[in-house]
């Protein structure tokens, strides 16, 4: 054996890696593993799912999650039986084998993902098919999504509602369209998500089977207002369902007479066109806090800009809300477009609603 030059730790010297830090190091180790499972099996990561749909996918998640885990499990424990067992030993600087490959085990660890991946793929492909495959009785609603609101029309009942009402037990068919930007519609509890389009209808089928109210939430930054770009899914028993719907063909009724119930009307076209999850108005119940409050607009209105009455201020402020922003509120979030959406009819019944709020 040659003396080789260069300096060799010497036994006494204690490493940096030493027996007991391996043994701290593996004792931490093994009780996160182990609190993380505890932590895993009792906090869900989401609520119960409240729908079919959702039901049927936390099942998949839960398969997949399963394997992930195995996967990790089993590549965990190679990497670390490798690292205690060939941990170089002290004063051993010799090179390791020349090692240059292993067919049979490039092959193993090919094939073996490739087939569970396959798996999960057929399972997801049949779950996706299972759940939007319409069923006889299934009933559609129309989602439109529109800075910075959801809006939901029931083409059977010709009502439009700002919240999403579903009988409990029932597939019901969304079908969603954009009015301006890419919005995406999502039900947490639901475990539904759908991106919503200017230019082409999507279509997802919820089936709502606990009753209760469950957040939508927009999760496509879609403007300013992204973020209170919320309404909810109301999952209702079926005779509470039908007097809603009858409630809302009263209110609708109501709107298109006119001048018979004003107030009523304009209440309605209030909550139609989203002016509600942008602003305050006792009268609307609306409480929505991205544009400043309506309350009192009435009397207000005539002062805001010289040379206005109250009438024109507050039909400018609908079609051209960029003229005049109120203070204190950044521009171009109110939208652009309500001269061209709101029929002629519409925006006078609005503007004398408006003008009532005193
Ligand atoms: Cu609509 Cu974000």
């Amino acid at each position: 054996m040659s003396h080789s030059t260069h300096s060799e730790p010497s036994a006494s010297q204690p490493r940096a890696f030493d027996t007991t830090s391996k043994l701290v190091a593996g004792v931490i180790g093994v009780l996160a593993g182990v609190g993380g499972v505890v932590v895993g099996l009792n906090k869900p990561f989401l609520n119960r799912a409240a729908s079919a749909e959702g039901a049927t996918i936390d099942t998949l998640f839960s398969i997949t999650l399963g394997v992930a885990t195995a996967v990790f499990i089993i590549v965990q424990g190679f990497l670390l039986y490798s690292i205690v067992r060939f941990n170089r030993q002290a004063g051993d600087d010799s090179d390791g084998l020349p090692i240059r490959g292993h067919v049979k085990l490039e092959i193993f660890w090919t094939a073996v993902p490739a087939i569970v991946i396959l798996i999960i793929g057929i399972l997801s492909y049949q779950v996706l098919a299972d759940i939007e495959r319409p069923k006889a009785d299934v009933i559609t609603v129309e989602v439109k999504g529109f800075q910075y609101a959801w809006q939901f029309y029931y083409p059977e009942h010709d009502i439009t509602a700002t919240e999403l009402h579903i009988p409990l037990d029932q597939q019901v068919q969304l079908k969603l369209r954009s009015n301006d930007v890419i919005h995406s519609f999502w039900v947490p509890d639901f475990r539904i998500k759908k991106d919503v389009m200017p230019d082409r209808v999507t279509e997802t089928f919820i089936t709502g089977t606990e009753p209760g109210a469950y957040p939508i939430v927009c999760t496509e930054l879609c403007g300013a207002g992204h973020a209170i770009m919320r309404s909810q899914v109301i999952v209702q028993s079926d005779a509470d369902y039908k007097a809603w719907i009858a409630s809302q063909k009263t209110e609708a009724v109501a709107a298109s007479s006119g001048p018979a119930d004003p107030l009523a009307a304009g209440r309605q076209l209030f909550n139609q066109y989203g002016c509600n999850a942008c602003h305050v108005l006792g009268d609307a119940k609306a409480v929505g806090v991205i544009g400043p409050s309506l309350d009192g607009i009435g009397t207000r209105a005539a002062g805001i800009v010289a040379g206005q009455s109250a009438e024109e201020y507050v039909q400018l402020a609908i079609v051209k809300p960029n003229d005049h922003v109120a203070e204190g509120y950044p521009a171009n979030i109110m939208p652009q477009d309500y001269g061209l959406r709101m029929s002629e009819q519409d925006l006078a019944t609005m503007v004398n609603y408006l003008l009532e709020m005193k």
